[in-house]
């Protein structure tokens, strides 16, 4: 009981703070700083309330040619000097301030404080420091009651009516101006707080409340909620309730929205601090509704602490920090940017504070690259990146059109700015980034020029990065895995991607589609995204066996780092920009390159009708071959492609490369029969060499295998590499068996190295099991298709099997690479039965589609020569479509939704569509606006039926025919996971 009130009584004082003669003690004596210097106005005049002692700390150094943020802190006389106050303990501000400042804590600052008034300082502190107008808003009976407390020892805590409004303006309208006018300051809000604990603490917050403009930040440290006597605690306050319930009143009305503002509360759980928790829970509520988020507000809860100054010295780091944390650094400004020739596309280039190059791309006002850093590691060389600066930059403008000797396009449009910007350290070193801006995306480049020191590199890690934005949709197959790149694309989130191979494709949260990926891959290794932070995507090279990823020597020139924009899905694959940045035709004279459609022994083996190895059902005979040249040569097809013809496909040729035999055939297939028997119908035999990874051992036999092939007449070889992720055996040079990734720097190599030493003999290439295309067809012409995603295969054998969407998503995903050898046209659909999991997942008339929407050069009829002609109606579109194009352009799409795609047949006027869709039905009308004008066309439509359905039934085909004129609407329906194949053939 004693102690009770004993305690009661201590907390008074407290709460009276510089009361009585205590309070005038601390303005006569002079307090002493142990850090910067005190000026003490004495005294200050004001029209709003009474004259009062001002102090102003300087911090050590202080010098009117910076500038300094100000704190304005209640109970002025408190902070300074313990050896001056009334009850022995101080702020310990001045120590407090210099300290931070000394880490680099804080911002540079003057702290004022605002002593008391009067001549019996402390009696007038309550009623300046008592918000007035939550105070004005109580009932009559509840305001009596709070200030009406007399004690019994000091009288009243209320000396007078309120006048805290006063208070506030003789704080804002004459005491700041005075500081501001007297001493650097920094006057704006952002740079002007207010403090102070208890009542002082009400005053700071009611200060921010009631001018917003003129302060950025306010510290209540244990804020004495209830406003007047506290008497036994929450419940037995004297009105305290009401106060405290006027003040949230008030604060949900009047505090501040949170931009420009900051806000520290704290509270201890002894003395007077013991009431506050429950208070300071609905004012947090209530801040917490007003947004204030962790940035801009804290409430701390200081267990232990009392209510008195050694607490608030012990935590005062903590709201100093918060409040005067060093303002960000301004963002660095750009210093170069490029923009497409249609302005929508730019790249910009800024080094940030810590001297890191970094860049950002824009379509129109959308930021779709955010800030993302440049940069590249070396083994045993400093980075290229932090610690560069801009030695010049350059800008030029080009426009060309060029002509591809095969391709969905004859005549490719190259019109782009460039910047090159040049880079240099202190130490002279030197790297350039080549930039361009073209209409349907951005491109850029590393290149490293000779320099002394690098006559030898190491790449260990390539910085460049892609920072998406939050909420975007990404299209996506898993990087660095066993199966490479024959993996169905997930639809997800950015969140769930760990490693993602390219092309990915992205839609943003505003519809703009882009397509990651890189450009001309040659002597480098390939990349996959790796999210290394939320939505930030590093270029994560595959490294050779000994972990460096590239092994080079200056000059080098990294491929180009690649993303397409459009404003929709569609817009990206009418894109050429992988094209354009490939180099031009380093073949010279490539007439000997033949685009063409072809049949081959090769469903008959995947859906286990045939071996390739040898035995009873081996495929690759003699008169097998000569089988599908008689289909080949009826139909118009121009080459056979033969698998299994070689030795070493007996037993698990999947771990055996090193006993394939290239220029050895099987006894039953006699290679120079069979290719004079294609020469007399008019059709070529296509070569195959299956390496089971084993590049060494093809390697070795190269020339002869390829010699062989020229010598019958061979003019197209199918490459091979099955084998697991990681598990390309190279032999060394020492002898040494080392095992190499598909996409790292050396099988790079060696997929390039096929492709040249085939051009030497006018033998092209298709590559299965390949490295991603980078558009290095402009360049070597007779790398004419490849895979590099899942084809038709996975429906003979796949688990699952290519769902209905596949060939919705692959226009928009892998098909932004180059072309691919699918392989189309199956026309049995369930080979192993309607009951097995393993069939195709379309109907007919999508597959027919599948040659339009579907780019390659070179397209195979897959099925079995028996197939087709028990569908001769549906064969005819794969009779007559072309595998080489004038132009295209695509329609209309979702990706994964659908698909729709139009092509002009290379040198003749006959066009061709494709649409394709997913498990949906869809209804399409689709504008004819690619026609000719004023020619007059007929349209073979190759249909789903009215009931077709993938599942349930897919061979409902209608065929029919109807005149057609550009400006005309075609309508079709597309069966679940259906599609549509048209010949507009030209009638004049
Ligand atoms: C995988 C290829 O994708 C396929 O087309 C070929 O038949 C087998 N490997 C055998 O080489
Ligand atoms: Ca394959």
């Amino acid at each position: 009981m004693i102690r009770n009130r004993v305690t009661t009584l201590l907390l008074l004082l407290t709460l009276l703070a510089a009361a009585g003669s205590a309070g005038a003690a601390a303005s006569s004596a002079l307090a002493a700083v142990s850090a910067g210097r005190l000026v003490t106005v004495g005294g200050f005049e004001s029209a709003f309330v009474p004259a009062r002692d001002i102090h102003i700390w300087l911090p050590e150094g202080y010098s009117a040619e910076k500038r300094y943020a100000v704190l304005y802190m209640h109970d002025g006389a408190a902070l300074w000097d313990a050896a001056t106050t009334w009850n022995g303990q101080e702020w310990g501000v001045d120590e407090a301030v210099s300290k931070l400042l000394e880490e680099g804590a804080i911002r540079d600052v003057i702290v004022v404080g605002i002593a008391n008034a009067g001549p019996n300082a402390g009696s007038e502190r309550a009623i300046e420091y008592l918000p007035q107008a939550p105070f004005e808003a109580m009932a009559e009976a509840d305001r009596a009651a709070l200030v009406g407390f007399e004690h019994p020892q000091f009288g009243r805590i209320f000396d007078g009516p309120i006048r805290s409004d006063a208070y506030l303006r003789f704080l804002v309208e004459e005491l700041k101006p005075y500081v501001d006018a007297h001493y650097a300051t920094l006057a704006d809000r952002d740079n002007t707080f207010v403090m102070g604990s208890s009542m002082g603490g009400l005053i700071s917050v009611y200060a921010l409340s009631e001018y917003p403009d003129v302060f950025g930040g306010a510290a209540a440290l244990s804020t004495h909620w209830p406003g007047g006597d506290p008497g036994g605690g929450p419940g037995s306050d004297s009105g305290g309730s009401a106060f405290s319930q006027q003040m949230q009143e008030y604060l949900k009305r009047n505090l501040p929205a949170p931009a420009g503002h900051r806000l520290w509360f704290d509270y201890g759980s002894e003395g007077l601090d013991a009431a506050y928790a429950g208070h300071q829970r609905v004012v947090d509520g209530i801040v917490r509704n007003k947004g204030y988020d962790n940035d801009r507000w804290i409430t701390y809860h200081d267990e232990g602490a009392a209510h008195d100054e050694n607490a608030w010295r012990a935590r005062l780091h903590l709201p100093l920090t918060f409040l005067l944390a060093p303002p960000p650094p301004a963002p660095p400004e750009v210093l170069a940017r490029v923009a497409s020739p249609d302005g929508r596309n730019e790249f910009s280039l800024l080094i940030d504070g810590r001297g890191q190059p970094r860049y950002s791309l824009r379509r129109n006002d959308e930021v779709v690259i955010d800030d993302s850093r440049l940069g590249l590691r070396f083994a045993t060389q400093a980075e290229f990146g932090k610690g560069f600066t801009l030695a010049g930059a350059e800008q030029r403008a080009h426009d060309e059109t060029w002509e591809q000797p095969w391709g969905e396009r004859r005549f490719v449009r190259d019109h782009h700015n460039e910047l090159l910007l040049r880079f240099v350290d202190a130490a002279e070193r030197r790297f350039d980034l080549r930039v361009r801006a073209f209409d349907d995306g951005i491109g850029f480049r590393y290149e490293v020029p000779a320099q002394p020191g690098f006559e030898t590199v190491h790449i260990v890690d390539e910085l460049t990065e892609f920072t998406l934005s939050r909420d975007s949709t990404a299209w996506w197959i898993p990087g660095r895995r066993y199966n490479r790149y024959e993996y169905l694309y997930h639809t997800t989130s950015l969140d769930e991607i760990v490693l993602a191979q390219t092309p990915m494709t992205v839609r943003t949260p505003a519809g703009t589609h882009l397509s990651i990926h890189e450009a001309a891959l040659t002597d480098y290794a390939s990349f996959v995204l790796d999210q290394r932070r939320e939505r930030v995507f590093q270029t994560n090279l595959t490294p050779w066996s000994d972990g460096i990823r590239v092994r080079t020597a200056a000059p080098f020139k990294t491929p180009w780092r690649t993303v397409q924009m459009a404003d929709d899905a569609v817009g990206l694959l009418n894109s050429s920009l992988i094209l354009n940045l490939n180099e031009p035709n380093a073949l010279g004279d490539v007439s000997w390159v033949e685009p063409g459609k072809y049949v081959g022994i090769w469903w008959a083996m995947h859906i286990r009708q045939r071996t390739w190895g040898s035995g009873p059902i081996h495929g690759a005979t003699t008169a097998e071959t000569q089988r599908y040249m008689d289909f080949a040569a009826k139909y118009g097809f121009d080459g056979v492609l033969v698998e299994g013809w070689n030795l070493g496909w007996d037993g698990d040729w999947f771990h055996n490369g090193d006993l394939f035999q290239f220029a050895e055939p099987y006894p039953d297939f006699d290679i120079e029969v069979v290719a004079e028997y294609g020469r007399q119908k008019g059709v070529r035999l296509i070569g195959h060499h299956e390496t089971s990874g084993n590049v060494t051992n093809y390697a070795e036999q190269m020339d002869a295998a390829f010699d062989l092939y020229e010598s019958v007449g061979v003019r197209q070889v199918k490459t091979g590499y099955v084998a697991d992720g990681g598990n390309i055996k190279r032999v060394d040079e020492n002898g040494v068996v080392r095992y190499e990734w598909h996409d790292g720097q050396f099988n790079v190599g060696e997929y390039l190295r096929s492709v040249t030493e085939a051009a030497e003999r006018r033998i092209s290439i298709n590559t299965h099991e390949p490295i991603k295309d980078t558009g290095l067809r402009r360049t070597y012409p007779n790398w004419l298709t490849r895979e590099g995603a899942r084809g038709q295969e996975f429906n003979a054998w796949g688990v699952p099997p290519n769902p209905p969407e596949h060939e919705a998503i692959l226009p928009f995903t892998r098909m932004l690479a180059g072309p691919m050898d699918f392989t189309p046209g199956i026309f049995d659909l369930t080979p192993f039965g309607p009951d097995s999991q393993h069939r195709v997942q379309t109907t007919l008339a999508k597959q027919l589609a599948l040659y339009v929407t579907l780019y390659s050069p070179v397209q195979m009829a897959a099925d079995l020569p028996e197939n087709y002609e028990a569908r001769p109606d549906a064969l005819q579109f794969i009779v007559d479509v072309p595998a080489d194009w004038e132009e295209s352009v695509a329609l209309a799409g979702e990706v994964g939704d659908f698909a729709v795609i139009a092509r002009q047949e290379r040198g003749g006027p006959d066009w061709y569509l494709g649409a394709v869709t997913d498990e949906e039905r869809r209804e399409l009308e689709i504008p004819l606006g690619f026609l000719a004008e004023g020619r007059r066309y007929t349209a073979q439509i190759y249909r789903d039926g009215y009931h077709a359905n993938w599942q349930t039934n897919p061979y409902e085909l209608v065929i029919e025919e109807r005149p057609a004129r550009k400006g005309e609407v075609l309508s079709l329906r597309l069966a679940p996971g259906g599609g549509a194949a048209v010949r507009f053939r030209a009638e004049d």
